[in-house]
């Protein structure tokens, strides 16, 4: 493989700092490696086992950079990313801003992967929302072999999905209690409660949050999938669960749905009532790459079948986010992309 030279747009941020450890678990050929930040700008970071300063992104002259991550949320995006394409950069965009966009191909290497084979010059891949990305992983195995009609989804969502402020805020209302000043990350207090709301509403009234799920389901795996979701914040650190009933046209037994499952690569089944094995966030979500799923029951009905299961993953270092866009990086190398500049 070629060396490239690579940015980071939010390197010190808590996606960023998994995507730190996961690149160097991957190996990457990297060359030039640059940091953008904001409130760290001047220090200097740990990153992918090389000591950098972080510089500020609006001087940035992305030129001499192959590819260029971006995981410091949509105003950045919105600013930025297309500066760097037109410097010639490809860049992968951890944020909702470009995720809708038609000609933005969304992708889950396992999944849709195969797409940027198309790409034949600097443009922007989107990277999927972390309660999406678990999901479709475990959706993708069954939909090929049983074909889906409609999935209903409640999802247990931790403070990492918000960022590093509103971790530190779950931490002082639990532990400090007094003598902080709360940011108000959330609009109600997070601690020993839950809230039935992530990110705004909408004026259809779901959230932001339930939309994204619905939207990038259709764009990744298939339009023609009903989907109705609820998303709830809860006073976990790390590690989102969700409770997914799932209509197929076809009924498969548990034995065969565990064995496609388990045959998914980045799947792992956690699935036995005796033992009281079943995934949780604070079992299953430390630094953990894969998908885990569990609690799974299937039932025969008149049009087909109905399953219910039990997903968990690391939404920060794993599929949600870190692991995902080394993944679609990696995929870019492999392909040589800055041969297509
Ligand atoms: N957390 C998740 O579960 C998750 C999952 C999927 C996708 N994402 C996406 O990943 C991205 C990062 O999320 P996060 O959880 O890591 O957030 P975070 O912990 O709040 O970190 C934000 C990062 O963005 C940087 N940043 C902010 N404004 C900047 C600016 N003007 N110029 C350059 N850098 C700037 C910050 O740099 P300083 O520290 O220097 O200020 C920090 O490194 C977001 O787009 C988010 O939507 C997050």
């Amino acid at each position: 493989m070629n060396k490239i030279n690579l940015g980071i747009v939010g390197a010190s941020g808590l996606v960023g700092s998994k995507l730190s450890l996961v690149m160097e678990q991957l190996n990457l050929p990297i060359d030039q490696l640059r940091l953008f930040g904001k409130s760290t700008i001047g220090s200097v970071i740990k990153f992918a086992g090389r000591k950098l300063e972080v510089k500020k992104i609006d001087d940035a002259n992305f030129k001499d950079l192959d590819y260029v991550i971006f995981s410091a949320g949509s105003e950045v995006a919105s600013k930025f990313c297309k500066k760097a394409v037109s410097d010639g950069a490809f860049v992968i965009d951890m944020s909702s801003h470009f995720r809708y966009d038609e000609n933005v191909p969304l992708i889950i290497p396992e999944i849709n992967g195969d797409d940027l084979s198309n790409i034949d010059k600097p443009s922007i891949i989107a990277n999927p929302n972390c309660s999406t990305a678990q999901l479709l992983m475990v959706l993708k195995p069954i939909h090929d072999m049983c074909k889906i009609t409609s999935v209903d989804v409640a999802t247990y969502q931790a403070v990492s999905g918000t960022g590093k402020a509103a971790t530190q805020e779950l931490y002082n209302q639990i532990y400090i209690k007094e003598g902080y000043e709360d940011q108000n990350i959330y609009p109600k207090q997070i601690a020993f409660n839950v809230i039935p709301q992530c990110d705004v509403f909408l004026e259809n009234d779901f959230t932001k949050e339930e939309m994204k799920m619905i939207w990038e389901t259709h764009k990744i795996l298939d339009n023609n999938i009903e989907m109705n979701v609820t998303c709830t914040r809860v006073p976990v650190f790390n590690g989102h669960s969700e409770a997914v009933f799932i209509r197929t046209e076809k009924f498969l037994k548990k034995n065969d749905l565990v064995n496609i499952l388990e045959s998914f690569n980045g799947v792992t089944v956690v699935d036995d009532a005796d033992n009281f094995e079943y995934p949780t966030p604070l079992e299953h979500a430390n630094d953990t790459t894969d998908v885990y799923v569990g609690r799974i029951r299937s039932v025969k009905n008149t049009n087909g079948g109905i399953i219910s299961l039990w997903i968990v993953a690391d939404n920060v270092h794993g599929k949600g986010a870190a692991l995902n866009a080394a993944q679609i990086l990696e995929r870019l190398i492999k392909l040589d992309m800055s041969n297509r500049k």
